[in-house]
């Protein structure tokens, strides 16, 4: 008889290979499957078991999820612009329109970082919104929203570091604006207003700092808080289900009428 391709998968979890990279090993039963999660690195950060209703579209709208996505798209695409362009004064802008005109796919690579970017910044409020009004914030997920809010100004933070890299006329005037309104801040403004740019004006060293913060210190961040914010929603017994579910009425209902019963 034929072999199929899930008689080779089979094979292959059987090999001391795997079996040396994921020790729980796979397999019809609820341990072995708990096990599968709780033994992988990526996989332990979520719940080993969700709520059916949790997983349907009308729960979330996926919205944590597809703003997960479009970070991923952002990695991914901002990586390949970084093999383009050099964070300089006299190189920025020519690497922007080597990108445009000469390189091949690069428009295309570029808009596709842009529009997530845009993208990302929607979802993440719509996200927010829709965990606000389910209620979902409420304990015990009030540190999973603080968290989510270090999220939001991270989107933000990387939206912004983002904007002044092409050195073109909008991106110069743009963080001109910016961080005049920051130098705005009571007492600290001016020391804010040096530290953001590096000196007084929006020049190389802007450009510089912005670069590092955009390409490194703020993506690492939001992969550190994302990791937290899923590992959260584990710890918080999975995602947040309506107290108006009609099964939790019912639950409740009958834990209360259990409970005059004994008195
Ligand atoms: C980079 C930004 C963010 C990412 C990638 C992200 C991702 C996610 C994902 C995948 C989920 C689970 C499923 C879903 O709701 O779609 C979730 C849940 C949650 N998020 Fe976010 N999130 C982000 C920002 C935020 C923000 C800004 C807030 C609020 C201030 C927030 C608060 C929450 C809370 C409280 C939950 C639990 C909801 C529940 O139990 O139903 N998140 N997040």
């Amino acid at each position: 008889m034929a072999k199929t391709i899930g008689n080779y998968f089979d094979e292959l979890r059987g090999t001391r290979v795997w079996r040396s990279v994921f020790r729980g090993g796979t397999g019809s039963s609820t341990l072995r499957r708990s096990l599968a999660i709780q033994q992988n690195v990526f996989l332990h950060l979520f719940s080993t078991k969700v709520r059916r209703r949790m997983v349907g579209l009308s729960a979330t709208w996926y919205l944590g999820t597809l703003t997960f996505g479009t970070f991923l798209i952002l990695v991914v695409t901002g990586i390949l612009l970084m093999l383009y362009y050099h964070p300089s004064v006299p190189q920025a802008y020519a690497d922007m329109k080597d990108l445009q005109f000469v390189v091949s796919s690069g428009l295309f690579l570029r808009n596709l970082h842009r529009w997530s970017a845009h993208a990302m910044v929607f979802l993440v409020f719509a996200h927010m919104f829709k965990v606000f009004y389910r209620g979902a914030y409420r304990p015990p997920r009030e540190f999973n929203w603080v968290i989510g809010i270090i999220l939001l100004l991270v989107t933000l933070f990387l939206s912004y570091t983002g904007y002044l890299l092409p050195w073109d006329q909008l991106a110069f005037w743009a963080i001109t604006v910016g961080s005049n309104i920051a130098s705005a801040v009571p007492l600290f403004g001016n020391k804010i207003h040096f530290l953001m740019l590096g000196g007084n004006l929006v020049n190389a060293n802007a450009l510089l700092r912005f670069y590092v913060l955009h390409c490194m210190i703020l993506p690492l961040t939001a992969i550190l808080f994302i990791a937290i914010h899923f590992w959260r929603i584990r710890k918080d017994g999975g995602l947040y289900a309506q107290q108006s579910e009609p099964k939790t009425l019912a639950a409740r209902a009958a834990g209360s009428a259990a409970a005059k019963g004994a008195q």
